[in-house]
């Protein structure tokens, strides 16, 4: 998986993603990312400017569309077939874009390469966008400063989708959101700490018997703290019918039995 960030800040992106598990994924080559500054592609010579004021008025500048046009067009050129017919997928990180989660992380994780425009300022002149972007993403409804963090939290979910990323494969499908399921709790050594004892049935070594524990688990703290999901979840798992005790079948007649 290659990530391609179009950012006026690309040494905010190149040190967080190159530490901890991004950081070993990209030294053994299961993901790549290239963080470019649109303010290289800007036509402005003089002071390289990559903003100006609003048409109709209003406070704060626009990007603007010339520089990450540019910028867009040199991606294209680094990534294998960018130049032909098939799309590459742009994400635009905004407040205004689709609520981020596990199931686009999924998504998105299926692709080569992915392209992010991490935006400054007011935003970005609305043709560049209609021209490049095919997905527009949000983090949540709050409003940050720049698309660089949205981009890079983006980044952390789906990189670790990537096969070979996490060190135990599965972690990526006992976790939290995998089914509409929050994760169970977890508990390490000691066996007691302030008073507090680890549930017996998880020291029993009955495996069976820990999974439908951890089952149970799982739905009553989605019940509690995500009520939607849990909405989600029994949509998905409605409750089966109790299965009707089957009556032994008589293989003799009541004369028989007489
Ligand atoms: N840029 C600014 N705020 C954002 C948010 N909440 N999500 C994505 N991009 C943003």
């Amino acid at each position: 998986m290659n990530f391609h960030i179009m950012t006026l800040f690309p040494e905010m992106i190149e040190q967080s993603l190159s530490t901890s598990i991004t950081g070993r994924a990209k030294d053994k080559g299961l993901i790549s990312f290239s963080a470019i500054n649109i303010r290289d592609y800007t036509n402005d010579e003089k002071h390289h400017k990559v903003d100006d004021y609003t048409y109709g008025g209003g406070a704060g500048m626009l990007m603007q569309a010339q520089p990450i046009y540019d910028c867009f067009q040199a991606v294209k050129r680094n990534i294998d077939g960018g130049d032909e017919n098939n799309r590459i997928r742009v994400i635009y990180v905004t407040p205004q874009g689709q609520t981020f989660n596990q199931a686009m992380a999924q998504d998105f994780a299926k692709e080569k390469d992915l392209v992010f425009l991490c935006g400054h300022y007011e935003g970005v002149d609305e043709r560049v966008l209609e021209e490049i972007v095919t997905d527009y993403v949000s983090i949540g409804d709050y409003v940050l400063t720049g698309g660089e963090l949205p981009a890079m939290v983006m980044i952390d979910a789906i990189s670790r989708l990537v096969p070979g990323v996490l060190s135990n494969d599965e972690s990526a499908t006992t976790e939290s959101f995998h089914n509409n399921l929050l994760e169970y709790p977890q508990y390490s050594r000691p066996e007691e700490w302030m008073g507090k004892k680890v549930p017996a049935i998880l020291l029993s070594g009955d495996h069976k018997k820990v999974d439908e524990w951890r089952l149970e688990q799982s739905i009553i703290r989605t019940k509690e703290r995500r009520p939607d999901l849990y909405e989600k979840w029994l949509a998905e798992n409605p409750p089966q019918p109790p299965k009707k005790k089957r009556r032994k079948k008589s293989t003799q007649t009541s004369e028989e039995n007489s």
